[in-house]
C-alpha cells in the first residue's frame, strides 16, 4: 500500500515545504501555509503511460515519426506560437489578465477545430447560455462542439467519457474542484491535482487539452510553480487594455520555439488575426517629431518594425529619473552611459523616459541603436528622418556591432516603404540590398547620430 504524504503550500506564492511554518520562507507572507495530502502516485497496472509510449526502451532510429500528430487550429497566428499547429495529446496552458480575450480565443478556434473532430468546451466561469450568446456573437456554431458548464473534476471526466472528444478546452483551471481534495477551488493543491488529472487524461487518451490559467497580481500564473513544469506549452496573452491589439507569446513550448509571437486585434466579432504586425505597430507615428526612431527586431522567425520613443528633459532631481517601457531598464541605462562617454551627449543631467509603442518588448541586441538614436534625437531636439530605420547592437566602446538575419530585416524595412536604413559596418552575411533602399553602414554611435540627425 503506497503511503500518503503531507506537504504544505503557500497560498500566496506556491512555495512548497515539508513542514508547517508560520511564515513562508519564499515570499515572507504570514499564515499562508496550507496543508495538502498528496495522493500516492499510481503504480503498476494503474499507472498510465502516454499514448505511443512503450515500457521497453527502443532505438531512436526505429521509432516512426508521425506527421499527422500536428494539426492546425485554424488561426495562423496561434499555430505560429504553438510551433506550427497544436500537437495531439498535448496540454496547453493559456494565461493572461482578466478580460484580455482568453475565453474568446479558445471558443473562436472551435469552428476550425471541429472539422472532422469533436471538441468539448468545459467552462467553470460561464453558464451554457452565456457561452451560447458569446458563440453567436463571434459566429461559432459547429455541430461537433459540446458545451459543459461544470467545475467538478469527476463530472468533467464522466462527460469526457461520454462525449469522447478529440480536444478538450477547460476554462479555467482555477475554478475546477476535485472532491478528493477538500481545499477550495483555486487553491494551490486543487490547481495541482486538477492539472494532474488533465495531464493523465491527455497523455493516456491522446486528447489535446487547452486550459485557461489566471494570473496573480505579479503577472505570474496563479497556482503552484510546478504547474508550468507539468504542461507542454505555456502561452501568455498580453495587451494594453486601452488598445485593441493583443500579443500571444510562448513562455514554454516542448514542441517549438518560444521566440514567436502571434498578433491579434479584438474587434466586435471576436479576435482577428493581424498578419502584418509592423504596419499596426507603426500606425499613427508622429513624423518630424524629435525623440522617435523606428527599430527592426526579429520576433522568432519574423522581422517586426516598431517605434521607439524617448523623452530627455532637464532633471530637477539630484539623481536623474530613468524609466524604460518595452525595453530592458539596465540596458537603457548602459546605452545612456555609452552615449555620454562615446558620443558626447550629456545625459547625466537629464531625466530620460523610453517607451516602445504597441506593447512590444524589444529584448534583442538590434534594438540598441534605435533606442540610442531616439535618446539623441530628443536630447538634441532634432527629428530622425521619418523614412529611416536603424538596426545594430551597441558595444561599450560605442561601436556598432553586427546582428543576425540582416537580409530578412532589410526586406521587411523595404516592404513597409522605408527609404533609408542604418546598419552595422561589418556584417557576417552577404547582403542583398533591396531596390529603393539606401544603406548607411556605420562604425560607431557618433557616426550613426551624424547620419540620423543631420541628413
Ligand atoms: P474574454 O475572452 O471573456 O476574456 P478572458 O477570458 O481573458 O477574461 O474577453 C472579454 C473582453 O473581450 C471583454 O472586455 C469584451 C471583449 N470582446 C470584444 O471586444 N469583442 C468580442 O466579440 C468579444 C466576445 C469580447
Ligand atoms: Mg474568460
Amino acid at each position: 500500500m503506497a503511503k500518503t504524504k503531507t506537504v504544505f503550500f503557500c497560498t500566496e506564492c506556491g512555495n512548497e515545504s515539508p513542514k508547517w511554518q508560520g511564515r513562508c520562507t519564499a515570499c515572507g507572507a504570514w499564515n499562508t501555509m496550507t496543508e495538502h495530502v498528496e495522493k500516492p502516485a499510481p503504480v503498476g497496472r494503474g499507472a498510465v503511460a502516454p499514448v505511443g509510449m512503450s515500457r521497453t526502451a527502443q532505438k531512436l532510429t526505429q521509432i516512426s515519426s508521425d506527421d499527422t500528430l500536428r494539426f492546425s487550429t485554424g488561426m495562423g497566428e496561434l499555430d505560429r506560437v504553438l510551433g506550427g499547429g497544436a500537437v495531439a495529446g498535448s496540454l496547453v496552458l493559456v494565461s493572461g489578465a482578466p478580460g484580455i480575450g482568453k475565453s474568446t480565443l479558445l471558443l473562436q478556434i472551435c469552428n476550425s477545430l471541429c472539422t472532422g473532430r469533436t471538441v468539448l468546451y468545459v467552462s467553470g466561469e460561464e453558464s451554457e447560455n452565456q457561452l451560447k450568446l458569446r458563440a453567436e456573437r463571434i459566429g461559432v456554431a459547429p455541430d461537433s462542439l459540446y458545451i459543459l458548464s461544470e467545475i467538478r473534476m469527476s463530472d468533467i471526466l464522466e462527460s469526457v467519457e461520454a462525449v469522447k472528444p478529440d480536444i478538450l478546452i477547460v476554462d479555467s483551471i482555477q475554478t475546477l474542484y476535485d472532491e478528493q481534495n477538500d481545499s477550495a477551488p483555486g487553491s494551490v493543491s486543487q490547481v495541482k491535482d486538477c492539472t494532474m488529472s488533465l495531464l493523465q487524461l491527455s497523455k493516456s487518451s491522446g486528447i489535446t487539452v487547452f486550459v485557461v490559467g489566471h494570473i496573480n497580481k505579479d503577472g505570474n500564473i496563479a497556482g503552484p510553480k510546478v504547474l508550468e513544469h507539468m504542461v507542454d506549452c505555456v502561452l501568455y496573452f498580453e495587451g494594453d487594455a486601452n488598445t485593441p491589439y493583443r500579443l500571444l507569446r510562448a513562455a514554454k513550448n516542448r514542441f517549438g520555439s518560444t521566440n514567436e509571437i502571434g498578433v491579434f486585434e479584438m474587434a466586435d466579432k471576436g479576435l482577428a488575426e493581424v498578419p502584418n504586425p509592423s504596419q499596426m505597430l507603426l500606425e499613427g507615428r508622429p513624423e518630424g517629431a524629435p525623440g522617435t526612431c523606428v527599430a527592426c527586431v526579429m520576433e522568432g522567425t519574423r522581422p517586426v518594425l516598431a517605434e521607439v520613443q524617448a523623452l530627455v528633459s532637464k532633471s530637477s532631481f539630484q539623481v536623474p529619473r530613468r524609466t524604460a517601457d518595452g525595453f530592458d531598464y539596465n540596458r537603457a541605462v548602459l546605452l545612456m552611459a555609452v552615449s555620454e562617454k562615446r558620443a558626447g551627449l550629456k545625459l547625466s543631467a537629464f531625466d530620460a523616459y523610453i517607451n516602445v509603442i504597441g506593447g512590444l518588448q524589444l529584448d534583442e541586441p538590434g534594438a540598441d541603436l534605435p533606442v540610442a538614436l531616439a535618446l539623441a534625437s530628443s536630447y538634441r531636439e532634432q527629428a530622425v528622418d521619418s523614412e529611416l530605420v536603424a538596426i545594430g547592437e551597441i558595444g561599450l566602446t560605442g561601436e556598432i556591432r553586427s546582428v543576425s538575419y540582416l537580409n530578412q530585416r532589410l526586406a521587411e524595412v523595404a516592404r513597409l516603404g522605408f527609404k533609408r536604413c542604418i546598419i552595422p559596418k561589418n556584417s557576417a552575411e552577404k547582403l542583398e540590398i533591396p531596390d529603393n533602399l539606401t544603406i548607411y553602414r556605420v562604425k560607431n554611435l557618433r557616426e550613426a547620430i551624424e547620419v540620423a540627425l543631420c541628413e
